[in-house]
């Protein structure tokens, strides 16, 4: 049997990210993939060019049932950090929006930049290689995987979350995950867009592809999330942005609230509008949202698109108003695992060193990014998370195999 110090499973952002540093730093490490091509998720993020990360990145911009958990490995590496080895690898980027940044060219060169540092430090790959069984005897992990047995003192799962099947996402660490006595947080799609049956969204389907800035909020209290971003009309329901962001924070048969007019009190301003303006009511909103709206908005209201501002109730005007600034719609539910781009819930931080992500139930045995129950908001976070808790227990898996090696 082949013996390594420590086995990665799961060459994606944090595996790789977690077996370069392991090996940088004189272990023997093994990476193993079930997939036929390379970390398809980098490459495809980003709309090809992968937000690598997000420069603003902190602890509030993640969810989790232990929400401080994340903190200390992301102190420890940093957006900073990030770009200091993107210098080192003569990666350009550049920023978009509110912090996000992106590769100049495409993803593949991060991609190529993590194998680059994986082969520095001798990184074994087995890929496309799958894992049939993982036994731990109480000092080493034993796996057996169609390309024979493997044996490693330390096992770092990095077999991300549910989201896009297609491209290789298992439930492999939660099941890994559980035969060690982990609890899991339920996990369910995030970053996702939120539909409607036909009966609700038939008044909207016909403005399918209309985009506008919104605010817009989902949750209560402290699990509230809301978020000054593009909506987008489809005719399923609604997408872009802001509802991906706030479909982290929903919860099944909750609203959503959607202020479609961000930043003025709508109510105020039409009946302002009604004392000084001769406008009709349709060129009126329209000046503020896009005319389709304005139009499928007032014909929901029984309000004509050419009724004078001047003759129009102050009632009706407060009504309208009231909707345009609060426009509360239930979702029945989400695009789903096929088009999210993240996976909420996993692991129970609980049972996790978060200064190391190592098993509180058994020595030597890890888990980092996707498949942690940490879900950053959209903007590059989730890498960054990705990218922080493989360095986390890198060095830290590292250290542990080290005292096995020596009896410590
Ligand atoms: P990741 O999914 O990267 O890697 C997991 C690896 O494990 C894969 O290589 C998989 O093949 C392997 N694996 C799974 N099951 C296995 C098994 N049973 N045996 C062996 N191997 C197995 N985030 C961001 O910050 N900025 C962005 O721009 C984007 N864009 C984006 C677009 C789209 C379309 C999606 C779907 C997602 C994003 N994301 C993103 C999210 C980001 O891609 C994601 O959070 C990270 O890739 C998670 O990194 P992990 O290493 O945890 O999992």
């Amino acid at each position: 049997m082949e013996s390594f110090d420590i086995a990665v499973i799961g060459a994606g952002a944090a595996g790789m990210m977690c077996a370069a540093v392991a090996a940088q730093s004189g272990r023997r490490v093994v990476l193993i993939d079930h997939a036929a091509r390379l970390a398809e998720k980098i490459r495809i993020s980003g709309g090809g060019r992968c937000n690598f990360t997000n420069s603003h990145a902190q602890p509030a911009n993640f969810l989790s049932e232990n929400p401080h958990f994340c903190r200390s490995a992301l102190a420890r590496y940093t957006p900073r950090d990030f770009l200091a080895l993107l210098k080192q690898h003569r990666v350009k980027w550049h920023e978009k929006h509110k912090g996000q940044l992106f590769c100049d060219d495409s993803s593949e060169t991060i991609i190529d930049m993590l194998k680059r540092e994986c082969d520095a430090g001798g990184v074994t790959w087995r890929r496309p290689v799958t894992v049939h069984e993982i036994r731990h005897d109480g000092a080493r992990f034993t796996l057996d995987t169609n390309a024979g047995a493997l044996g490693a003192a330390a096992l770092v799962i990095a077999t991300g979350g549910l989201s896009i099947p297609k491209i290789g996402a298992t439930d492999f660490g939660y099941r890994v995950a559980k035969q060690f006595g982990h609890t899991l947080v339920d996990t369910r799609p995030a970053l996702v867009p939120l539909t409607f049956t036909s009966t609700d969204w038939e008044p909207f389907a016909a403005l399918s592809g209309l985009s506008l800035p919104v605010r817009i909020g989902a949750g209560k209290g402290k699990t509230r999330g809301e978020f000054d971003e593009d909506l987008l009309l489809t005719h399923r329901g609604v997408s872009g942005p802001g509802v991906l962001q706030v479909s982290s924070y929903w919860n099944t048969s909750e609203p959503v609230e959607i202020d479609l007019l961000p930043g003025i009190d709508a109510t105020a301003m039409l009946l302002e509008a009604k004392a000084s303006s001769k406008k009709q009511i349709g060129t009126l909103l329209a000046a503020h949202v896009p005319a389709r709206l304005a139009q499928a908005w007032l014909a929901a209201h029984k309000v004509a698109l050419d009724a004078r501002l001047a003759d129009l109730p102050d009632r009706t005007l407060r009504a309208l108003g009231a909707s345009l600034s609060n426009w509360t719609l239930t979702p029945s539910g989400t695009e789903g695992y096929r088009k999210a781009e993240v996976t909420r819930g996993g692991v129970n931080t609980r049972e996790l060193s978060s200064a190391t992500m190592m098993s509180a139930r058994v020595a030597g045995l890890y888990f980092i990014g996707e498949v942690v129950d940490v879900t950053g908001w959209l903007g590059g976070y989730n890498f960054q998370w990705a990218w922080a808790s493989g360095v986390a227990a890198g060095k830290a898996a590292a250290e542990h195999a080290r005292g096995v090696a020596t009896g410590g």
